[in-house]
């Protein structure tokens, strides 16, 4: 079965065709990344305009690299929640445009539950149950994945995503925006240990997170040093920082898997990037005897073939739609879609 997979929920406008959930067959991406650099920060409306006008030679594009004529398409999945909601929109609207004009099937997908199901598409092997780290610029997971599309969601941040998180400090270390891989970068030249930062914890809830504290953290560290003329240590700041989310996400992941009786542990979304993360989770997964699935850089960022992939698991679950499907800005992943 050939499902073409629309994505559209934040600053990347994605088309894909994808076959029985695990083959890519064309997998295209149009960035606005450039775009918003230039404001720091992901603008809403320019990104839906963005989206606008890149998705039609898009989709043109996801065709002819899969080799396929339009009527070859089995079924149109597209990230219906969560997002920016004009953005979202559109990529939504533009499936729908296909499902009705073509015939075919409309599947909602879960942008979370997408980037989850990125790992299938590189493990073969892979398949639910496992504990799943969903960790991106709008999120911060910790999901039980008792099968394909039975979700539950064990523990997350009570206020900023991880990746959010990233994204300031970095902007406060004058760094580009995106910042999650430019930190990276850049905490690779230091060892660390230097300041000191905040690590929160929930009372009653030990699997739930904060980080807004450590951004504030982090920004204030910076202020000071400007107005006071100190000099900031800017890569040991990086490697603190990054540190300190690693140490929040890790010991968690490992907790909720433990407490959900998981032995495999997947990690999934754009901040799943990170070199300190990855290797945190590596020793951690090795020390607890646990199977770590960590996706490859290319599938970690907003794809269309990851929407694609989940897709083909909500249509085999029944989960299509029709056109009144609405998008939604925020959904709680553990809500099944569709009919
Ligand atoms: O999953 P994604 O592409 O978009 C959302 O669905 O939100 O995630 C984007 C986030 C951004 O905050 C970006 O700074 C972060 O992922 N990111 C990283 C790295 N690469 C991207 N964060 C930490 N380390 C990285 N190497």
């Amino acid at each position: 079965m050939k499902i073409r997979g629309v994505e559209s929920s934040c600053d990347e406008t994605a088309v894909a065709v994808v076959e029985d959930g695990r083959r890519i067959l064309s997998d295209a991406i149009a960035s606005q990344v450039e775009t918003h650099a230039l404001y720091g920060g992901v603008v809403p409306e320019i990104a839906s305009r963005k989206h606008v006008e890149a998705i039609a030679a898009l989709t043109e594009k996801a065709l002819a690299d899969a080799g396929c004529a339009r009527g070859d398409i089995d079924a149109v999945a597209a990230t219906y929640a969560p997002g920016l909601i004009g953005a979202v929109l559109v990529g939504l609207s533009f499936a729908k445009a296909a499902a009705l004009g073509l015939g075919i099937p409309l599947i909602p997908v879960h942008h979370i539950r997408g980037h989850i199901a990125a790992n299938y598409l590189a493990f073969p092997e892979l398949e639910p149950p496992f504990l799943a780290l969903a960790i991106s610029g709008g999120n911060t997971l910790l999901i039980d994945v008792a099968g394909y599309t039975g979700m539950t969601i064990l523990g997350g941040t009570r206020d900023d995503a991880a990746g959010e998180c990233f994204d300031k400090a970095a902007r406060v270390l004058d760094l580009p925006y995106p910042g999650g891989k430019p930190i990276d970068d850049l905490a690779q030249q230091s060892r660390g240990g230097v300041y000191h930062l905040p690590h929160a914890q929930v009372d009653g809830a030990p699997l739930d997170m904060s980080f807004s504290g450590l951004k504030t953290a982090v920004v204030n560290l910076a202020h000071h040093a400007r107005q006071t003329g100190q000099a900031l240590d800017r890569a040991a700041l990086a490697r603190d920082f990054s540190q300190a989310v690693s140490d929040a996400l890790v010991p968690r992941a490992m907790e909720a898997a433990r407490l959900a009786g998981r032995k495999t542990i997947v990690a999934a979304g754009g901040v799943a990037a990170n070199s300190i993360i990855r290797a945190d989770l590596e020793r951690a997964c090795r020390e607890a005897g646990c199977r770590l699935y960590l996706p490859p850089l290319r599938l970690c960022g907003d794809n269309g073939a990851m929407i694609a992939a989940q897709g083909y698991y909500e249509y085999l679950a029944g989960h299509t739609a029709g056109m009144d499907l609405n998008a939604c800005a925020t959904k709680d992943l553990s809500e099944e879609s569709g009919a």
